[in-house]
C-alpha cells in the first residue's frame, strides 16, 4: 500500500457521533468492538475472517464454537459477539454478509441489516467506538460501489436515527480502491442525512 500524499482517513459528524473511514488492516486500529466479515457457519475462513482469528488468537474460535452449539448457524443479515482474544478490542461482532447473486436476491437488504445489527450489538453491549471492513465485497463478490453506499447509508442512519449510543463508526478499508468508494459514498450519502 503506498499512502504517501493520500488523505488515509476522515471524519463525517452525524447525530452524537461520527462516522469514520480510513485505510488499512482492521487487526492493528483499536476500537471497543471490531466487525468481522463471517460465514454463516462462523467456521472463519480468509479475508477479513483469517486475519481476525489469527491475530485475535484461538480464544475467538474457541467461543464461535460454543456459540455454534446453541444456533446452527448465523443466517446472512445476522451477527455473534465474542470477545476479542489478543485483538486491541473488547468483543468481535462476526456479521454474515449476503453472497452476490446479481442483486435479485435480497442481497441489498441483507448488507443493510448486517450493518444496523452490529450498530445495535454495540448499544446493547456499551461499545462507543466500532470498527467495520467492508463486509461481501472480497469473496462474496458484492460490487464495491453499491456496496459502499449501503453501508455508509446503514451506519450513518443508525447513527442518526437509531439512536445510538456509539460515538465513532470507523470503516477500516483495506486498500485505495475501497477507501475511495466509501468516501464517495459518505460525501453523497451523509449531506442528505445529517
Ligand atoms: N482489514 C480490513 N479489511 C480487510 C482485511 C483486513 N485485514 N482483509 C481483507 N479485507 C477486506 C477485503 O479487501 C474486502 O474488501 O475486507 C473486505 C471483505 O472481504 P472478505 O474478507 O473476503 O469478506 P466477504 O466478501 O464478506 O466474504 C466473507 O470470506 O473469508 C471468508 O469466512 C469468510 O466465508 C466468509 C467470506
Amino acid at each position: 500500500m503506498n499512502h504517501k500524499n493520500y488523505p488515509v482517513s476522515k471524519k463525517y459528524p452525524i447525530g452524537r457521533g461520527k462516522l469514520g473511514l480510513r485505510i488499512g488492516d482492521i487487526t492493528l486500529v483499536p476500537a471497543d468492538a471490531i466487525v468481522n466479515a463471517a460465514n454463516s457457519a462462523l467456521r472463519g475462513g480468509g479475508g477479513v475472517d483469517g486475519a481476525i482469528h489469527r491475530a485475535g488468537g484461538p480464544s475467538i474460535m474457541a467461543e464461535l464454537v460454543e456459540i455454534r452449539k446453541r444456533m446452527a448457524s448465523c443466517p446472512p443479515g445476522h451477527a455473534v459477539s465474542t470477545r476479542a482474544g489478543n485483538l486491541p478490542a473488547q468483543w468481535v461482532f462476526h456479521a454474515v454478509g449476503p453472497v452476490y447473486r446479481g442483486g435479485g436476491h435480497g442481497e441489498d437488504a441483507l448488507l443493510r441489516r448486517c450493518y444496523r445489527r452490529c450498530v445495535e450489538l454495540a448499544d446493547e453491549l456499551g461499545a462507543r467506538t466500532i470498527t467495520l471492513p467492508a463486509i461481501s465485497t472480497g469473496l462474496y463478490s458484492y460490487p464495491l460501489n453499491a456496496a459502499a453506499e449501503i453501508a455508509v447509508r446503514a451506519v450513518a442512519d443508525s447513527l442518526r436515527w437509531g439512536n445510538s449510543e456509539v460515538v465513532a463508526a470507523t470503516f477500516v478499508l483495506f486498500d485505495h480502491g475501497a477507501y475511495e468508494a466509501f468516501e464517495r459514498a459518505a460525501d453523497r450519502v451523509v449531506p442528505e442525512i445529517v
